[in-house]
């Protein structure tokens, strides 16, 4: 049901939501018994919705538009500036055409088995090391896997500070303190690098040819100007970044093999449809982006409410995922329930809603499933390891999420 908003000026909510990110919108929205209330973050009034219904409004380009919804922390740490991300009408369409033209099966396809590829060889070396952090190796073979895949040069040797320097600017954008001017610093760092690589590849196009680098490179949007050498190298980031950014969900994926033995044992015998729905379950139930943001593109009225121009809204994307509505004890995790799923765009919304080509929905949905089946695989069916005692706690604070002790594993056999 979806109430009449709370109005009026309230005290700013910025340090609560700081606290407890995942939780904030729907917590409130279930004590006001309202799916939408107003309340101030940052000193800005701002909009919060929950529920599948709230998604759908939210996703319609007249009402809501991306140009300056990002706060100023996500665009210097995670995003970048004047990438796809903060695009609205025509010129969106066509940036995003080129961002779902590296999705279709062959794409993916390529980088699953460079990826592949990069677990075999990890797994080989991780039997021979005491304890493996997961969390770490991982990100550091999907790394590895995405420059290839993107033709972006990188010798093995600067693997680990590159990938550092991706994680940093993930880890950034929920940080307070020392964390976000890591994060910072790690996106003025990747920003200059790939700067430098699109030069590279405007300056010998044929050397690029065939890659997604090149394919960024030689990009022109509607009005036919090439992209600004800054904004080709945040669009060559937005592919990057994210993919290495796979290896939280596959620390999840290797938590969830670990608490429920009968997965493991089911998935380790090959029973194929299980393994895309334990994935689809790990992305609905561990949490990764706690919300997205928007402004209001045009005055409308919802529910009773006004929204006025410019007014900053914000969708639960987390709380639609754990929604009893939607889920039936969303609380537990259990694959199965995919098995039923309906494939709604506005119920499932880990990655966002709507319409990937469309819409602001993530473009790399698909790979991101692709990839994590991989890992699951791999894990259930390439390899044997142990789970030592760790510190598996996740601080609710802290966004995006990750076990303190970054899935710690040892005694690994290939196998
Ligand atoms: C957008 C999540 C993987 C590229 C988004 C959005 C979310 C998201 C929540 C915002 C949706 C919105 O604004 O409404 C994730 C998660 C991933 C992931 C949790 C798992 C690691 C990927 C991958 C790629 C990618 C693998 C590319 C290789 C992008 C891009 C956008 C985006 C370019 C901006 C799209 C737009 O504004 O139109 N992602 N993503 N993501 N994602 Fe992902």
């Amino acid at each position: 049901p979806v109430a009449a908003p709370r109005k009026g000026p309230v005290l700013d909510e910025t340090l609560p939501l700081l606290l407890d990110p995942y939780r904030f919108i729907g917590d409130r929205a279930r004590r006001l018994g309202s799916d939408v209330f107003e309340t101030r973050l940052m000193l800005r009034r701002t909009v919060c919705m929950t529920g599948a219904e709230a998604a759908e409004l939210f996703y319609d380009p007249e009402l809501f538009v991306r140009h300056g919804a990002a706060p100023r922390r996500l665009q210097v740490t995670l995003f970048g500036r004047n990438g796809v991300q903060a695009l609205d009408g025509e010129i969106h369409l066509a940036r995003k055409a080129m961002f779902m033209s590296l999705m279709g099966r062959e794409g993916r396809d390529r980088l699953t088995e460079l990826a592949g590829r990069h677990w075999r060889e990890r797994i080989s070396q991780w039997e021979r090391m005491p304890q493996v952090v997961l969390y770490e190796e991982v990100s550091r073979l999907l790394c590895q896997a995405a420059g290839e895949w993107t033709g972006v040069p990188l010798p093995p040797a600067r693997v680990p500070a590159v990938t550092a320097t991706i994680q940093a600017a993930i880890e950034g954008a929920g940080g307070l303190g020392a964390r976000y001017l890591r994060g910072r610093y790690a996106r003025i760092k990747g920003d200059l690098w790939l700067s430098g690589l699109i030069r590279c590849a405007r300056d010998n196009p044929r050397r690029f040819d065939d890659t997604v680098t090149g394919l960024i490179a030689r990009y022109r949007d509607p009005g036919g100007a090439l992209l600004p050498v800054r904004t080709a190298a945040v669009e060559l980031h937005n592919v990057l970044r994210p993919t290495v950014a796979v290896a939280r969900f596959v620390t999840f994926a290797a938590m969830a093999l670990h608490a429920n033995p009968e997965h493991y044992e089911r998935i380790r015998e090959g029973d194929e449809p299980f393994v895309e729905h334990f994935v689809q379950e790990v992305r609905r139930f561990y949490p990764f982006f706690p919300f997205v943001a928007a402004k209001v593109a045009r005055p409308f009225t919802w529910h009773g409410e006004h929204f006025p121009e410019g007014r900053r809204t914000l969708l639960d994307l987390h709380g639609i995922d754990h929604d009893p509505r939607l889920w039936d004890r969303p609380d537990e995790f259990r694959p199965e329930r995919f098995a039923e799923w309906d494939g709604g765009e506005y119920d499932f919304v880990p990655q966002g809603g709507g319409d990937h080509y469309e819409g602001h929905r993530c473009p790399g949905e698909w790979l991101t499933i692709d990839l994590m089946k991989l890992a699951v695989t791999a894990l259930t069916r390439w390899m044997t390891y142990r789970v030592p005692a760790q510190d598996l706690r996740m601080p609710p604070w802290r966004a995006p999420a990750i076990p303190n002790s970054r899935f710690v594993i040892d005694q690994v056999a290939a196998g």
